[in-house]
């Protein structure tokens, strides 16, 4: 049976410590960039629960719809659109706590209310971001984004340096 990732009793950072500590060594030895992807929004949307949880990833000119849990959403996003074409673009993390103050913002589902969207950052090269929508306002802050970009770098280092 494969692992869960709930930890309902815990505050936001232990959350964040105890997701880490359990869900990285459990992709260490797959490679796969798909597989991977698809297990790390199903195993966030088992820790905390967020509205949607996705990955784009960089395919020329776009970002192009990766593996996600949640609803219907847009296939492409033009790099320097949005708030997925600006962590693309800009390569850092963008957390917004109001989606409708965003200039720009590609409102895949009407549900949304604040997202934070990190790049995976490999040698200088942004080559996917995972972008995280929450139905609430303003439910990102530096700790998500502190832990959010753990998880991207060590996602990196598993997916794109051999
Ligand atoms: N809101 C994003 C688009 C992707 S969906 O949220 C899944 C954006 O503005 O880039």
């Amino acid at each position: 049976m494969e692992p869960t990732f709930s930890y309902s009793t815990l505050d936001k950072t232990s959350r964040y410590e105890q997701f880490l500590h359990d869900f990285m060594p459990y992709i260490a030895d797959e490679h796969e960039e798909v597989s991977v992807m698809a297990n790390t929004t199903a195993a966030l949307r088992q820790a905390f629960g967020w509205f949607w949880i996705g990955f784009y990833l960089v395919r020329d000119e776009h970002l192009v719809l990766g593996p996600f849990q949640g609803d219907v959403a847009c296939y492409r996003i033009r790099k320097g659109r949005g708030v997925c074409g600006a962590a693309w673009s800009e390569a850092t993390t963008q957390v917004v706590p109001d989606v409708e103050q965003f200039p720009g913002h590609i409102a895949c589902s009407g549900s949304s209310r604040s997202e934070i969207v990190v790049p995976l950052i490999h040698e200088g090269t942004v080559r996917a971001v995972l972008d995280i929508d929450s139905d609430t306002l303003a439910t990102f802050d530096d700790t998500d984004r502190k832990y959010l970009e753990t998880l991207c770098k060590h996602l990196c280092e598993n997916l794109y340096s051999n």
